[in-house]
């Protein structure tokens, strides 16, 4: 599609479920996001994303949507501590994962491991600009390469990771103006989030489109109101419950077998005190 140029859609999601309506929509590429921290364990920060379950949800999403291009995003930590160790985990998710690529935070530094996971023959998408995972480092999420040095280094670090072999770009919270120079100085689909419109694909994360999050992000305009649907649908539930009207179709006894239960407590009325809950 990137040479068609033709954009390419993208989402962060994390349950089969979720996949499964995003493939059927026509979603081309599915990212098991360590957003996944925050956004299904309620955890504060990206880094917090345990490997387990990030593995887990990258298999969860295969399943969902087996016919979809599935990302998976490498945690914290589980790609810097040594290449054996990187090679190892990113290993993992496409295995346990059955993931089509793994996708990991870098700058030029981390070219040699993302060489190595190639020749292991491990697809690898550059996640370059705003890297979520450096938060701890960078302070505040903040965009990048709003200087011409900066963006110089994003450039940079693009060229040098596909160099070593990176398949495809990721590119976060950066001017059009950067996006479209990393795209003019290499060959590989670049993925824009916040980036622009130039990019071979775009991705959001699924919740910041379909309106469950609370403060998304200033690129990430919601097309639906499922939060609010969600609050709705549950005081609904609560109305029904409380006034008796479950909705649904009750299961049936075998034919004969109430009448038997009755004769039953008939002969024997002192058998379960339990009354029903009274109907408001
Ligand atoms: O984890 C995530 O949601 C991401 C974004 C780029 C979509 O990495």
């Amino acid at each position: 599609m990137a040479q068609r140029r033709e954009p390419f859609a993208c989402l962060a999601c994390y349950d089969a479920t979720t996949a499964r309506w995003l493939a059927r929509a026509g979603v081309h590429l599915l990212l098991a996001g360590d957003s996944a921290a925050q956004v299904v364990l309620g955890l504060e920060r990206t880094i917090d994303a345990p490997l387990e379950f990030m593995v887990q949800i990258t298999a969860a999403i295969k399943r969902g949507a087996p016919d979809a291009v599935v990302m998976a995003d490498m945690p914290f930590l589980s790609y810097h501590v040594s290449e054996a160790r990187a090679i190892e985990n990113a290993g993992r998710f496409m295995t346990e994962g059955k993931a089509d690529c793994v996708k990991l935070e870098a700058d030029a530094s981390l070219a040699p491991v993302v060489a190595r996971m190639t020749t292991a023959g491990i697809p690898v998408c550059a996640h370059v600009g705003f890297r979520p995972q450096t938060t701890g480092l960078v302070g505040v999420p903040t965009a990048k390469g709003r200087s011409a040095d900066e963006a110089k280094r994003i450039v940079d670090d693009a060229v040098a990771l596909e160099r070593a072999g990176a398949v495809l770009l990721l590119i976060e919270a950066v001017p059009p103006e950067v996006a479209r120079a990393v795209i003019d100085a290499t060959s590989v689909p670049v993925i824009g989030i916040g980036a622009g419109t130039d990019c071979h694909g775009q991705i959001l994360v699924v919740n910041d489109l379909i309106g469950m999050t609370d403060e998304a992000p200033r690129f990430a305009e919601p097309v639906a109101k499922v939060g609010e649907e969600i609050r709705r649908a549950g005081a609904e539930w609560v109305r029904r419950v409380s006034s008796g009207d479950v909705g649904g179709q009750a299961y049936r006894m075998h034919e004969g077998e109430a009448a038997a239960l009755a004769s039953e407590k008939a002969r024997n009325p002192g058998a379960g005190v339990n009354e029903p809950p009274v109907s408001r």
